[in-house]
Formats: structure tokens, sequence, C-alpha cells
């Protein structure tokens, strides 16, 4: 008789994405984990919800986040000696995630080597209290120097609320987008769960990426996981993630 229930369940599994490419994965470096033992635990849940590779992007943000290629990546190197320690079996990289301001502005124009993914993505934030007054010359200046721009996280710019249209600008000027994974949960509330659908819906979203910072993430990911309607939203949409598969 319980066949007569549908269930909303599903098993996890996140092999359509494969490839995570955002995350604060990297132990001690901002806001994300801090510890090793957590990064190796962590790896380890991910690989068992279908990720194949994982791209860690440590915040740089002058002030809060001082990080550079000399911090981020001796921190990979020795993650994956850690990795190595414990048998473990998953490709890891590393970038960054940008803040784009004024010192941003000044890494590209003193040609500063800058922390790129894959086809020289590069993955810039901004402040979710309002919009970077640089951003589109951001974008711009990025391009002409054969970097791909990657906005994170729109949804949660709720600035653009009322002015979705200014997500169509960004894809114009040449600026790929990236959602949150947890954005269709509802984890960050209802407003980013909507513009994060519309995005979804309107094939304007290139990326997915995890945003892992903590407990609370990797809860609610296995939670979102194991959800049926949420294999459905990309039933007819082609990410780019898998690309970054090598
Ligand atoms: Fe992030």
């Amino acid at each position: 008789m319980f066949s007569l229930f549908r269930s909303s369940k599903a098993t996890p599994d996140l092999s359509f994405i494969s490839v995570d490419m955002h995350s604060h994965l990297l132990p001690g470096l901002d806001d994300g984990l801090q510890e090793m033992e957590q990064t190796i635990q962590y790896v380890k849940e991910l690989q068992q919800l279908g990720y194949k590779k994982l791209i860690c992007t440590p915040h740089i943000l002058t002030g809060v986040y001082n990080n550079s290629p000399q911090t981020i990546l001796p921190k990979l190197e020795l993650v994956r000696a850690a990795f190595a320690e414990n048998n473990l079996d998953m490709q890891i990289e590393a970038a960054a995630e940008y803040m784009v301001d004024g010192d941003l502005e000044s890494y590209i124009n003193d040609g500063l080597p800058l922390l790129t993914f894959g086809k020289n993505f590069i993955l810039i934030e901004m402040s979710y209290a309002a919009a970077s007054s640089n951003i589109e010359q951001i974008i711009f200046q990025l391009r002409l120097k054969g970097l791909q721009p990657i906005l994170a996280h729109p949804e949660r710019y709720i600035y653009y609320m009322s002015n979705q249209t200014q997500y169509e600008r960004f894809v114009d000027l040449g600026c790929l987008l990236q959602i949150n994974i947890l954005s269709l949960l509802g984890y960050y509330g209802e407003a980013s769960k909507d513009i994060a659908e519309t995005l979804l819906r309107k094939n304007m979203v290139s990326f997915i990426g995890t945003d892992m910072h903590h407990d609370n993430h990797l809860g609610a990911l296995k939670k979102l996981a194991s959800k049926k309607s949420f294999y459905k939203l990309f039933e007819s949409i082609e990410l780019k993630n898998k690309e970054l598969l090598s």
C-alpha cells in the first residue's frame, strides 16, 4: 500500500554537478573551515554526495581576509599532503573569491597575478549591502585581460530584487553567473530562492556552487540533496561545472 504514496525523497546524488567551484574548505584562511581535520571530514562527505573535484575559493578582501596567492597556494599543498596521508582520492584545486573593490582594480591595473581556474575563470563577489560601484568596469577590465569573470551568488544581492534586468546586463557584458546551491533550499531566504529559481528558469546560470563554510551549510546541502524536487529543477538545464573536470 505504500506504493500508493509518491515519495518526495531522493537518493542523494550530486554527480550531475561533479565539480564544486566555490567553497571555503581550505582551513584557516577566511570565515570558512578552520582545521585540517574538518577539511578532511567535509571532503569525505562531499565525495559521498557525488562530487569528483573541488575548487576552493577563499575570500580576498583587504583588511578582513588578507589572502593572496602566497597564502592560498601553500595551504592547498598542505591539504593535498593531508589527503595523501588519509588515502583520500579527490581532485582539489584553489582559486579565490575576489571582492569587487578598489583593491581588485589595483591588482588588475598593476598586472598582479590573479588566481583563476579552468579556462581563465575568475570568481568575483560584491557586498550583500550594496553593489560595487566599479562592477561593470571590473568585468570589462577582466575580459580585456582575457579572463572570464563569474559573479558569485547573484541571487543574494537582493538590492537587485526590484531590478532584475541588472542580471541580464551582467550576462550581456560577458559575465557568467554562479548561484549557490543552498539558495534553492531557501537557506538564504525566500527572496534569494525566488531569484535563483528565476535565473535558472531563464537559463542564465552557468555554474552552481556550494559556497561551503560550516556545518550548517553541510547539513543543509545533505537535506537538499535528498529532495526529489531539487533534481527536477535541472531537467533541462546545462551547467558548466562538469566542464571543469580534467
Ligand atoms: Fe563564498
